[in-house]
């Protein structure tokens, strides 16, 4: 039996965190609300400007999710309306197809009772995603660490998150499959030894809530920065001049285009002050991570 007139919020994540290439997550304070409505019809309502480039019909992600979940479960999908508030950039390097993947499946599971466990719900959107960081965190809210195998899903998840930081977000968007794309197929065993060791300590750090060593990690990755970092203007520069200014490291969000810098808490204001007005290429801000994940606001019957 289904049910509708429920609101569900999810919140936008950063990826990889530097060497946790496709396993870490953080979810952030920037979120997209979805009310849920019986219709006659499949159909998105998207209320932001930045958002009516987007298929509102059963192309729609959320939409795409939703029938899938129906058709994994045997469950017939009666259409529903959806109507997003979000205030994630989309296509700027937080997550935004993770979190409607996520919608998706906190909306599924309410609509259809399922009562999936948090680790069917990972397990499904590593699925869907292709890769567990940013739909983990998305879901779960905090920071997830995965080891995601197709068929089958661990990890580990942090909700008490005491970090800081700035985010630099430029105005161009950037396709997470152009961005993969110019990675290479394989790399050294080298690279891959710093790329876990670094990974190691970075989860260890973070589950310590030492963002001191996670910065520094943060900057040790093997496996994609060097081949991104060309799309990223001054990306040597700021990473620089935010060391003068005592953040403790930096790192792509994501597969870009934006820039997430771990920082002393209560520092962050002053430095993205700092960093807007020296790269003004660039908007900058602060934001803290989420204890939040995508979890269903309010019910009333329809
Ligand atoms: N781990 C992914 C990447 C995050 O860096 O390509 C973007 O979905």
């Amino acid at each position: 039996m289904e049910r509708s007139g429920f609101s569900v919020i999810v919140p936008a994540t950063t990826a990889n965190l530097g060497p946790g290439f496709d396993s870490i997550g953080l979810a952030l304070n920037l979120y997209m609300t979805v009310e849920v409505s019986s219709s006659k019809q499949w159909q998105v309502i998207y209320e932001d400007e930045a958002f009516q480039g987007l298929t509102t019909g059963e192309d729609n992600l959320i939409i795409e999710t939703i029938q899938e979940i129906a058709c994994r479960y045997d469950k017939k999908a009666d259409p529903v309306t959806l109507s997003v508030q979000s205030n994630i950039p989309l296509g700027k390097g937080f997550g935004s197809s993770a979190s409607a993947i996520a919608a998706g499946i906190v909306i599924a599971d309410e609509l259809f009772s399922l009562h999936l466990t948090d680790k069917e719900k990972v397990l499904l959107g590593s699925q869907l995603e292709g890769h567990a960081d940013n739909v983990s965190a998305a879901l779960l809210g905090g920071a997830v660490f995965a080891y995601f195998a197709g068929e089958n899903i661990d990890f580990v998840h942090h909700k008490d998150v005491a970090g800081a930081f700035v985010v630099l977000v430029p105005p161009n968007e950037l396709k997470t499959t152009e961005s993969r794309g110019i990675l290479p197929e394989t790399i050294a065993h080298a690279d891959a030894v710093q790329n876990g060791s670094a990974s190691a300590v970075l989860t260890a750090a973070i589950l310590e809530n030492d963002w001191q060593t996670a910065g520094k990690m943060m900057e040790k990755d093997h496996l994609h920065e060097q081949y991104r970092k060309g799309l990223f203007p001054s990306f040597d520069d700021i990473r620089a001049f935010s060391k003068t200014l005592g953040a403790y490291g930096m790192t792509i969000s994501g597969a870009g285009p934006s820039l997430i810098i771990a920082v002393e808490v209560g520092t962050a204001e002053e430095i993205a002050a700092q960093l807007k007005k020296t790269y003004p290429y660039y908007d900058s801000f602060s934001i803290e991570a989420s204890q939040v994940g995508a979890s269903v606001l309010s019910k009333e019957k329809a």
